[in-house]
Formats: C-alpha cells, structure tokens, sequence
C-alpha cells in the first residue's frame, strides 16, 4: 500500500493529525509585508520591521494559545524573527505546542491569456527554500492562489491554479512540510450561493486529478477552501445553516477522507460570522476535521485593541484569545455565542 512514502512520509502524517487535533486550527498569520502594511496603516501605524516584529510578538506570546491553535502559519520574515524580547518565534510557538508554518508561495501576478485572472508564482526554487524552511523549524506550508467568480473563472485560470497547487504540494512533501492547498475562491461579486457552489466544484475536483497525478500522499496534506456563500455584493444573504449545508455537500462530493484536515479561510467574513458558519459545520459527524486557519477573523479586534500601544498588550492578547476560544468551540460543534 505504497503512495509514494517518500522520506518524509511517516512525519507527514503525524504533523497533519497533530494540526488536525480536536478542538484546534490554525492562525495565519503571515501577511505579506505589503499586506501587512494595510494592516498596520489602519490603526495608524508604519509599516517598518520592528513595528511587524512587535504585532507579532504580541500573537505568539498569548498564554495558552496552544490550547486553541496547533498551528501557525508565517511570512518568511516572521520565521527568521525573534520576539521583541530576543526569543525565536519559532521557539516561543513551539513552546506553545503550536507547530510553525510558512508561506512558501511568492504572490499572484497576471495571467496572460485570460480574462483579467492571477496565478500563483514560487515554483522556481521551491525545493530549496522549501528546505531550508524545513531547517529553520516550518513543519507545513501554504500556497494560495485565487479564483474569480465576476472574471470567469476561466477554464485556463482554473487550470492553472490547480496545476500549481499540485507541484508545490508535491514539492513539500518531498522536503518534509505538508501543504496547505488553497484555492481560495474570492468572495468578491454578486453572484448567488448556486454560482459559488458550481465553481467550486469544478475548482476542487480539477485540484484533486492534479493532485493524484502528481503522487500526492492525501494523508499528508491540509485543505484551505473558503465557505461556500454567496458573493459579498449579493443582495440576498444566506443563514450558517444554509452555508454549511452546500459547504459540507461540496466537501462530500469532492474531498477523499484520506485527508485529515480542512481549515478554512475566513475571506471577509467578519468574526463572529466567521465562527457561527464553521460551528454550523460541526453540528454532526465529518470525515475530516472541519477548523479554522483564519488571520482577519482572529486577528481584527486584538489589532484595534491594541493600536500600537504598549499599555494595550494585555488586552490586545485578551482580544485574539476570546476569537480563538470561540473558534475551538466551533470546530467541536458548541459554540453558542
Ligand atoms: P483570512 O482568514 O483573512 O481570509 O486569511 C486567511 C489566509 O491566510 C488567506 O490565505
């Protein structure tokens, strides 16, 4: 029953249960710098190192975040990083109990040929870095690319994006990390649930023929979608019982129980949202364990409680573990607000 063990295979396995843990999912946390800098700017701060350094020195040092959170995924710099008081990043999360990622994919960039789309770079070189990552304490990694609704998506972008996908999974499987495989299909638009709902099926199952063309160990990967809801300009809005219900059906359809973990994006949606939709989706029993790997809907309200201001810090970290807390409950289906 070989799938391609590869070195790395027994250690796969074993990370992706350990994020998949009952109870816990994953906080992003690894902006890009230019993101960042968004981030930043609105509570009216710089976008310089030490004040990145700082927000997430704040995030990592929450007393008993690993209770909530097995892992966290980081931009390169972040993993290099130490704390504001000279301690790695990557030790402070360990200590935790919470397993260091890293954000392996280099950004979207136009796609010639199609209707206005992206694809996804950072092929080039990945077995290296995907290495070195290794070296420096990642034990996963993710790569997001994009799907419009309002541009097509066309029949190339969809290729693309999970022809993509499936060589850098196959990639850090090689070097010991497990992918996180993000399609994330934008919220943007104002197409109805029923549009989402087609696109991502015609998304998820072209992701997984890539996937098993290229010997991907499905045992040793995590899945980030995004929610099945109508588009964030839609007029009519739907309940989480009604997203759960086409998000849990697209999954059924689409999604061996081979893998363990789906950890979904939060996309915009806003906190509470982001936890009474994910708690809908645990009111009966999955073959996955269904979590979160959210960075806007953990990380809103502790950023403005925060504000930049060290006398906040206390507060900020209060902020970041109440969402977290809340999100625990969901993924175990009792969440009650
Ligand atoms: P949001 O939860 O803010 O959508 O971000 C998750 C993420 O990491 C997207 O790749």
């Amino acid at each position: 029953l070989t799938i391609r063990a590869g070195a790395y295979a027994d250690e796969l396995v074993k990370t992706a249960k350990t994020i998949a843990s009952p109870g816990r999912g994953i906080l992003a946390m690894d902006e890009s710098n230019a993101t960042c800098g968004k981030r930043l700017a609105s509570i009216g701060l710089e976008n310089t190192e030490a004040n990145r350094q700082a927000f997430r020195t704040l995030l990592v040092s929450v007393p008993g975040l690993g209770n909530y959170v097995s892992g966290a995924i980081l931009f390169e710099e972040t993993l290099y990083q130490s704390t504001v008081e000279g301690k790695k990043i990557v030790d402070v999360l360990v200590e935790q109990g919470i397993v260091p990622g890293i954000k392996t994919d280099k950004g979207l960039v136009p796609l010639a040929g199609s209707n206005d789309e992206s694809w996804c770079q950072g092929l080039d070189g990945l077995a290296s870095r995907s290495a070195a990552y290794y070296q420096q304490g990642a034990r996963f990694c993710k790569w997001r690319t994009v799907v419009s609704i309002p541009n097509g998506p066309s029949a190339l972008a969809v290729k693309e994006a999970a022809w993509g996908l499936a060589r850098y999974a196959a990639i850090s499987q090689d070097n010991g990390l497990v992918p996180i495989v993000e399609p994330e299909i934008l919220l943007d638009g104002e197409h109805g649930i029923d549009e989402t709902f087609e696109v991502a099926q015609k998304v998820w199952a072209e992701v997984f023929f890539y996937l098993a063309q290229n010997n991907v160990m499905f045992e040793g990967i995590l899945l980030k979608p995004s929610m099945v809801t109508p588009g964030a300009e839609c007029k009519e809005r739907a309940t989480p019982e009604k997203v759960a219900e086409y998000t849990l059906n697209l999954l059924h359809r689409r999604i061996p129980p081979a893998v363990p973990g789906i950890m979904f994006l939060s996309g915009g949606q806003s906190e509470v949202e982001a936890t009474l939709n994910l708690n809908a989706m645990n009111q009966s029993p999955n073959p996955w364990h269904v979590s979160f790997s959210y960075a806007r809907a953990l990380q809103n309200t502790c950023l403005k409680t925060w504000g930049g201001r060290p006398e906040n810090v206390s507060a900020a970290q209060e902020a970041l573990l109440i969402r977290a807390k809340a999100n625990s409950l969901a993924q175990l289906g009792k969440y009650t607000g």
